[in-house]
């Protein structure tokens, strides 16, 4: 049965302490009824780490199906498993399952060869290639503003995911999919239901079965591959030299390795990676930014404010990006309470200390931004509120605890599209909130969809003119 609960406790991991195998366990439910928690985890996993947090405190294990899982809820912990100790770690289960779609991308790929590609990818990141994407940016949000009208009814979340997906097709593969944006859309839609499977521990079954939702999966991948592999075989064939991150992935040469470049697999496994890791995620941060702002309409005036100064009536620009700290301020604020990957998984190699408690080797480890982003040890009373204002002070940042905030993760597998993101969030919100502003429909029912990532659905909005 389970332990009986002690005091929700607050602890720092030890570093370099005891032998991990003379510690304790950790507190929490584990025991009998642990396929029913599974399934009860499958359905709702955001809330049931929340409730696991509230009651066992920082480290939790809990057991699902035949897997321990460990919920580990201190900044310092996800330090410790993403810096300090990230050799310790591979990706988690749910990740290793979407090699299934993505095969080695950045995003599934591990030690030496994860460390090539990511050698190879890094420099179509560099901040003055991100800043040559941001006219791309601006025109597919320019043409969402000029779609809109007053009074029109939106989807948010649909038309964020179209913005973004068009601004994906032509920066990753300089391919204009506006035309074809909601056939690709629903393929990585439904694509992304694989994830949607993420804690099912009857998953790696489902996967090879011919049921409904992995024949989705398979016809999605033939879909998207069909687009990749078309791109990539017309650039070889053009030998144009474009600026787009294929025709820089397909430059890219391992200098400090072996000398040779990507083969056209591994590059359609990294545009897919990036395709799938890319849009989704900015979608749903200005998605959720959009609900928050119209529930605040005085964050939403603070924000006109700073778009009408500066941009004083023209579409933005890279240059404006360092101009603008209140819209970004408002993205990162919208991040904290909504983080897009609210969760980040890991498998342990060996035995690690967490806490005072012993970690096993093998089982699932989770860090939460989205429950670390909502502890009151690090964001004060007012936790809760939607407040931007909080970024603008000069020593905010430096004065949060590392990891307190981490919606792109940390390490040697942080996000590597971070720059990209920010600059694509604060160019599409500006371009957009100059124009416009989003109001809920009345009886709008808002609610998270939690997947891999966390999605904002029914989000019914109307459209008036600032
Ligand atoms: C708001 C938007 C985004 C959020 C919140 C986000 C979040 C994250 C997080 C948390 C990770 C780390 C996962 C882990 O450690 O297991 C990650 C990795 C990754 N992201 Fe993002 N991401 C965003 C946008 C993007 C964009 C725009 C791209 C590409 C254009 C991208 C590409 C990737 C890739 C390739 C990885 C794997 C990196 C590696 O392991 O080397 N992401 N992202």
């Amino acid at each position: 049965m389970s332990l009986a609960p002690p005091e929700p406790r607050s602890a720092a991991p030890s570093a370099g302490g005891p032998d991990p195998a003379t510690l304790p366990d950790p507190p929490g439910p584990h025991g009998r009824g642990s396929l029913l928690r599974a399934v009860r985890f499958g359905r709702n996993p955001l809330t049931s780490i929340h409730r696991l947090k509230a009651r066992w405190g920082d480290v939790v294990m809990t057991q699902l199906g035949r897997r321990r899982l460990y919920v580990l809820s201190h900044p310092e912990m996800a330090r410790d498993v993403l810096v300090t100790s990230n050799r310790n770690f591979i990706k988690s289960f749910a990740l290793q399952r979407a090699r299934v779609l993505l095969g080695e991308g950045l995003l599934t790929s591990e030690g030496d060869f994860h460390l090539r590609q990511r050698r190879l990818s890094q420099p179509a990141f560099h901040r003055e290639r991100v800043a040559a994407m941001a006219g791309t940016m601006v025109r597919y949000a320019e043409d969402a503003a000029d779609r809109w009208s007053a009074g029109m009814q939106v989807d948010a979340t649909r038309e964020m995911n179209r913005v973004t997906l068009a601004i994906a097709g032509m920066t990753l593969l300089g391919v204009d999919v506006e035309g074809e944006a909601d056939e690709i859309g629903r393929a990585l839609t439904d694509a992304l239901g694989l994830f949607d499977r993420l804690h099912n521990p009857l998953a790696p079954l489902l996967d090879r079965l011919p049921v409904p939702g992995t024949l989705r999966m398979r016809r999605a991948r033939e879909r998207l591959d069909a687009t990749i592999y078309r791109a990539i075989a017309e650039r070889r064939a053009s030998a144009e030299d474009r600026d787009d991150l294929l025709g820089m992935l397909l430059a890219a040469r391992d200098d400090e390795g072996d000398g040779g470049g990507m083969t056209d697999l591994q590059l359609r496994d990294e545009l897919l990676t990036l395709f799938l890791a890319g849009h989704e995620t900015t979608a749903n941060a200005l998605a959720w930014t959009w609900h928050l702002l119209a529930r605040h309409p005085q964050v939403e005036a603070k924000l006109h404010e700073e778009l009408r100064t500066v941009l004083a009536g023209r579409a933005p620009t890279a240059a404006d990006y360092g101009a603008l700290p209140f819209t970004r301020a408002v993205l990162a604020e919208s991040m904290r309470l909504h983080p897009p990957a609210w969760t980040v998984g890991r498998q342990p190699l060996r035995d690690f200390a967490a806490g005072g408690y012993r970690i096993r080797a093998g089982s699932i480890v989770l860090l939460s931004p989205w429950i670390i982003h909502h502890d009151a040890r690090w964001w004060g009373d007012d936790v809760d509120v939607f407040r931007p204002e909080r970024w603008m002070r000069p020593d905010f940042e430096a004065s949060l605890p590392r990891f307190a905030y981490f919606p792109f993760g940390g390490g040697p597998r942080k996000c590597i599209g971070e720059g990209f993101a920010w600059m694509e969030g604060v160019l599409v919100l500006a371009t957009l909130a100059r124009r416009w502003r989003l109001r809920h429909l009345p009886g709008a029912d808002v609610n998270a969809k939690v997947g891999i990532t966390l999605r904002a659905v029914g989000l019914r909005m109307r459209v008036e003119a600032v």
